[in-house]
């Protein structure tokens, strides 16, 4: 091993190393605070859109109302798909899961982007517009399809929540449903070198193309340790069969070593802030839907974990209420991930925006472990 290797540390699941520098999110695991660009995550949610958090992201400040107009207009205009992306839409196997479906449809955007390799700073934003804009007609798209209902065109008056809930539905969502949503999508738009984020950057500094960071992004959100986690609280909270058995469903998981989904992180260790306000917030739609015993189940969960793993720094992290939120909401489980995208794409696409200013390529080493110097047998002699 040369002696540039040996003074290397081994850093496995890279928790103690920093690999790059960001205007963007601003984390503090240990206080439980987290900024886009400065501005807490708290008032974001209470006080801007999805639209507004998008632009703060692209743009490391907040838009001016006229800038804020122009750019939902630009997004608007983004909302449908051409004809041979619908029709991709509806050829896709009705029992395919919709983050395969997601991830094959956002690829296939670069498909009929004469400019999907053009790196310019114009066209990146461009390309980061339009999947921002279409990623949700995809998502709906593919829920109508798989149950066999007519698709339903975007309505390119509204914000992207709406938006969505109208596309998939194919009726006007209450302002409830629409706020919830829009508040979901501000909570999950952002969030450091988050997994997903770092695969697309480690795509992106290659200088492959924003499609195909995007793509990356989402395989790498699939995860369970990742943004599988929100469809996974659901699973769970499913398998309790009411709220006296959540004591113990929760002591034979943490006996058992198993992972209890929607706990832990690994920056936070106070009060994920996401799921502060996340939390609140479930509680009213879960009321407002009749779902109160969803919620007062979850609480029961977050409380023995407080009482038997808060002192490691296991708390609820955004997936946990955002799982109650959803199903308030009337969405199918394997939409939740797909959700998580929607959102993200807004913060995957800054990041590769930011890192491109002064790019490097991402190209870590590993140690080698493995055997040195062996014969080669034919394989006759294997
Ligand atoms: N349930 C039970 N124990 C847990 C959990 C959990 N959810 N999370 C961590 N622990 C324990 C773990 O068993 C370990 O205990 P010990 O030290 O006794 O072996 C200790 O906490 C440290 O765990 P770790 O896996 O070394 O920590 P990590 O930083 O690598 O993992 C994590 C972070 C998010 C992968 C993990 O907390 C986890 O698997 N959580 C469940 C999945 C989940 O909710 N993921 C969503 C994360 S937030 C949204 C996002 O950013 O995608």
């Amino acid at each position: 091993m040369s002696s540039a290797m040996q003074e290397m540390h081994v850093d496995i699941g890279l928790v103690n190393t920093i690999v790059a520098r960001s205007s963007l999110s601003f984390i503090d695991g240990e206080k439980g605070i987290l900024e886009y660009v400065g501005y807490d995550i708290d008032s974001l949610a209470r006080h801007s859109t999805f639209e507004e958090t998008a632009y703060l992201l692209w743009h490391q400040r907040l838009p001016s109302s006229s800038e804020l107009q122009s750019f939902s207009s630009q997004l608007q205009l983004n909302y449908d798909l051409s004809e041979s992306m619908w029709d991709m839409v509806v050829s896709l196997p009705r029992d395919a899961s919709p983050m395969h479906a997601l991830r094959t449809l956002t690829s296939a955007l670069a498909l009929e982007d004469p400019a999907a390799d053009d790196s310019s700073p114009e066209a990146n934003m461009r390309k980061s517009i339009s999947m921002l804009a279409k990623i949700p007609a995809f998502i709906a798209g593919f829920d109508r399809h798989r149950k066999g209902l007519d698709l339903v065109r975007p309505n390119q008056d509204v914000s992207i929540a709406e938006n969505f809930l109208y596309m998939l539905n194919g009726v006007k969502p209450t302002e409830r449903m629409i706020r919830a949503m829009d508040i979901c999508l501000i909570l999950h738009a952002d969030h450091g070198f988050n997994a997903s984020t770092f695969a697309s950057l480690v795509t992106i500094s290659t200088l492959s193309d924003m499609y195909s960071a995007v793509t990356t992004a989402i395989g790498t959100l699939k995860g369970p340790l990742h943004g599988g986690a929100n469809q996974g609280v659901m699973y769970m909270l499913n398998e309790i069969d009411s709220i006296d058995d959540v004591e113990s469903y929760v002591m034979n998981k943490l006996t058992n070593h198993e992972r209890v989904m929607g706990f832990g992180h690994r920056v936070y260790k106070a009060y994920d802030p996401r799921a502060t306000y996340l939390k609140t917030f479930a509680e009213g739609i879960a009321e407002d839907t009749g779902n109160m015993e969803l919620f007062n189940m979850s609480k029961k969960i977050e409380e023995i974990m407080d009482r038997e793993v808060g002192a490691k720094g296991i708390y609820p992290n955004v997936d946990f209420y955002s799982a109650t939120t959803y199903y308030s909401l009337g969405l199918d489980l394997d939409l939740f991930t797909p959700l998580f995208a929607m959102s993200r794409v807004s913060g995957w696409t800054a990041h590769c925006l930011e890192y491109l200013e002064d790019n490097r390529l991402i190209r870590p080493r590993c140690t080698y472990v493995g055997p040195h110097e062996l014969k080669y047998e034919p394989i006759s002699n294997r």
